[in-house]
């Protein structure tokens, strides 16, 4: 057992313990920063614990789970106290803390919750934000309420602790306050490029060349652990299966001549491969932050985690594959999700700094200097790189109504906030005061675009059909389209059959109804990939829908949405057998609540056929409001069908067919030499004028939102609405009942 009482006092937090007391003491607001493993964490809030006992209670923040757990595991054991009394954590659904807690470690996500329910945080004498260089939605939004609860508590003393970086914004945030730096205890770190590698080519082999490059540092150098940086749960698992292989190929080699060449160290023959992320069962956690066994090489394959959260001690080298998955806005698809992209020159200094903790080491960039020059300095803030309209929807559910008057630390652009407000409006989402609506706080739960999750919704309560409308939603989230075009160079043959194919499968309304017969005549099949090809169906659409779905199915269950089965309605068809015609009645779905419910999500996006010709022109409800209101930027171009729609390829060489279509609703435009429609389903015009959206937009011309539309959240806003209150208070009860 290490004398835990003995190794805080070699961090480099300690030799300031009194200074740092002293500044607590001084300043409300203290911004304090500090290289990772320099005890920040861990032991400043115990300074605080020790020295100052007029203080109640200390909340620290973590935007992490997994750092909220293992941080406040070490601090009890330091504090020799059991878990959940004097020091305790809680994150969502699992609160280790008790009447007796006193210092308290737990997720921005739950003080922000807090601090929504008591903006004057009564409990807390000391508010410590942690990993504020992270810039979590949840820690930005924070920042901007402790600085209201201070002018209403200037007793509670806030502290906002880094890692050494872009530190002056957050002094300037809050007042302009004092940044306590705790110098360094750092060792040089060697940094080796991959010269020949440019990130962009990395991207698709990256996990690989980590491997590779370990079992190189594995074999080359002398004894310290690795530290792998990669980016999520898929390929750190395969990165250990693939370096476990290669070490127990070396080791059945182990008397070739070669290998002990090449071996520099024999003391650390042997390795102890871990993995680290977030959701790992604690204990498996647990064993990475011991020292191997000696012999042993530890080789830590982590995520982000890693960077600056958790310290893993006896890292000497670190890999560095460049990238990291975090959550970003897909314009192709509208939805938040989380992307492989290539990290920042800040984080991949941060990396390589987990190899200097207790010795000198090195760093392998599995990139160039070239691509290092090239990152973005700073990582962009989550608040700025979300789709607006689903940061300003999560932070209405966080009850911040006033969100142009909102203090952030790096505000949003204004005009599009206010675009984003009336989107939301015009959805349900938000009432006429700028408060979030029941359907609102329903849609904000799904991951998807506001659009779609009021697809969902409405399906669920007013159409009565969302089974049918989330396999549809779930192949439409995806960014592939649903079938493939085969090459022209393959022969006319090969176009006719998928031509064919696709004619057999499409249904006479389009896109949104097609989708769902590909999908059931998929699970028909087996969901055989074989099926998939030989009917040219993208196969990896469907198995992508198929998870998307059932992820999608848990939210339902959980926001208690019901499942329901699309009513089922007779159509009589008539066929022709051998022994003359014959009629006979089959029973299919019915199309009708289907299209409604995608409408109430997209009904700015209409288009109607120019009689005679084949191009749409795009149906605009809203033009003489001045500002657009649809999602789309296709108000004035011609609109075409694009070459996979289901109904294009119901278009005869005559174009009779095509005169069977009038109006249309489209999911997405894309521009290339043309503006092309996807997602392009046939609809009466009816179902738009009466539907809730439309209703909508009339109330939103008669407020006169034009130019003022971000006021929807302010008093005078209120006021002018005040006296066409009575319809749309009615509108907004029955859409979110
Ligand atoms: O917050 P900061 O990065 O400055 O440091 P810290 O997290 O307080 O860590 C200080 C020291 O405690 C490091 O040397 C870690 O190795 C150690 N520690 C630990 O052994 N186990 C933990 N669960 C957390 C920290
Ligand atoms: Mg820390």
């Amino acid at each position: 057992m290490p004398d835990l009482a003995q190794d805080r006092m070699l961090l480099p937090t300690y030799e300031f313990k009194q200074d740092l007391i002293d500044a607590i003491r001084e300043h409300a607001f203290l911004v304090i920063i500090g290289e990772t493993g320099s005890g920040k964490t861990t032991q400043i809030p115990q300074y605080i614990l020790e020295e100052m006992p007029e203080i109640k209670k200390i909340g620290v923040t973590q935007p992490r789970r997994i750092a909220a757990i293992t941080v406040s595991k070490r601090v009890s054991e330091e504090q020799v106290t059991s878990l959940g009394k004097e020091v305790g954590y809680t994150i969502r659904f699992d609160d280790r803390t008790s009447s007796t807690t006193r210092l308290k470690y737990m997720t921005d996500g739950i003080l922000l919750r807090e601090a929504v329910q008591d903006p004057m945080l009564n409990q807390y004498s000391v508010v410590i934000v942690d990993e504020a260089h992270e810039r979590t939605l949840e820690t930005d939004v924070l920042f901007g309420l402790l600085k209201q609860t201070h002018r209403l508590r200037p007793d509670l003393k806030i502290l906002v602790m880094s890692a050494t970086l872009d530190v002056e914004k957050f002094s300037d945030f809050f007042d302009e306050c004092p940044i306590f730096e705790i110098p360094g205890r750092t060792f040089p770190v060697q940094i080796v490029h991959h010269q020949s590698m440019k990130i962009q080519s990395l991207k698709s082999n990256f996990v690989s060349t980590a491997v590779e490059t370990a079992f190189y540092i594995h074999t080359t150098e002398k004894s310290g652990d690795i530290l792998v940086f990669l980016t999520g749960q898929a390929d750190i698992e395969r990165a250990c299966q693939e370096f476990g292989d290669k070490c127990k190929e070396l080791n059945y080699s182990r008397d070739v001549k070669y290998y002990e060449a090449e071996y520099r160290d024999d003391d650390v023959r042997d390795v102890a491969i871990y993995p680290l992320y977030a959701s790992l069962e604690t204990m498996e956690q647990r064993a990475v932050f011991e020292p191997a066994r000696p012999g042993k090489r530890k080789v830590v394959f982590a995520t982000n985690v890693a960077q600056t959260s958790v310290t893993i001690p006896g890292i000497k080298y670190v890999v560095d594959s460049g990238f990291v998955k975090e959550k970003s806005y897909d314009p192709n698809t509208g939805m938040d999700a989380l992307l492989v992209t290539s990290i920042s020159q800040a984080a991949a200094t941060q990396r390589a700094g987990r190899a200097g903790r207790t010795a000198p080491g090195k760093a392998y960039r599995l990139y160039s200097s070239d691509s290092y020059d090239h990152m973005p300095p700073d990582t962009v803030p989550e608040i700025q790189r979300s789709s607006l309209l689903s940061t300003v929807l999560a932070l209405k559910r966080m009850n911040i109504v006033d969100i142009l008057h909102f203090e952030f630390i790096d505000k949003p652009d204004e005009t599009l906030v206010m675009k984003a407000l009336t989107q939301l409006f015009l959805l349900g989402a938000i009432d006429h005061n700028g408060v979030i609506t029941d359907l609102g706080k329903q849609m904000n739960s799904f991951p998807l675009s506001p659009y779609l999750s009021r697809v969902i919704v409405s399906s669920a309560i007013e159409h009565e059909c969302s089974e049918e409308v989330l396999t549809i939603a779930s192949v439409l989230a995806g960014d592939h389209d649903l079938f493939r075009a085969p090459s022209p160079r393959q022969g006319e043959d090969v176009v006719a059959e998928a031509e064919k194919c696709k004619l057999k499968l499409a249904h006479h309304t389009g896109d949104h109804m097609t989708v769902l017969n590909v999908w059931r005549t998929w699970r028909d099949n087996d969901e055989s990939k074989r099926w998939s090809r030989d009917n040219w169906v993208n196969h990896k659409a469907l198995v992508t829908a198929k998870s998307v779905r059932s992820q999608l199915i848990d939210i339902m269950k959980d926001l208690k949405l019901p499942l329901v089965r699309a009513r089922r309605i007779e159509i009589e068809k008539s066929g022709r057998k051998k022994d003359g015609r014959s009629r006979e009645t089959v029973r299919e779905v019915d199309a009708v609540p289907i299209l409604k419910s995608f409408l109430t999500g997209y009904y700015t996006n209409v288009a109607n056929k120019a009689t005679g010709r084949s191009v749409f022109s795009h149906y605009s409800p809203d033009q003489h409001f001045g500002e657009k209101t649809s999602h789309s930027s296709s108000a004035l171009v011609a609109l075409h069908l694009h070459p996979l729609c289901a109904l294009s390829d119901m278009f005869d060489r005559n174009k009779t067919k095509y005169s069977q279509i009038d109006w249309v609703m489209y999911m997405q435009v894309t521009y290339t030499n043309k503006a092309v429609m996807k997602g392009v389903s046939k609809i009466l015009l009816d179902w738009v004028r009466s539907g809730k959206g439309h209703e909508r937009i009339r109330q939103l011309a008669s407020a006169n939102l034009n130019g003022e539309s971000a006021k929807i959240t302010s008093k005078k806003r209120k006021q002018l609405l005040a006296d066409d209150s009575t319809p749309a208070s009615s509108a907004e009860s029955s859409d979110t009942d």
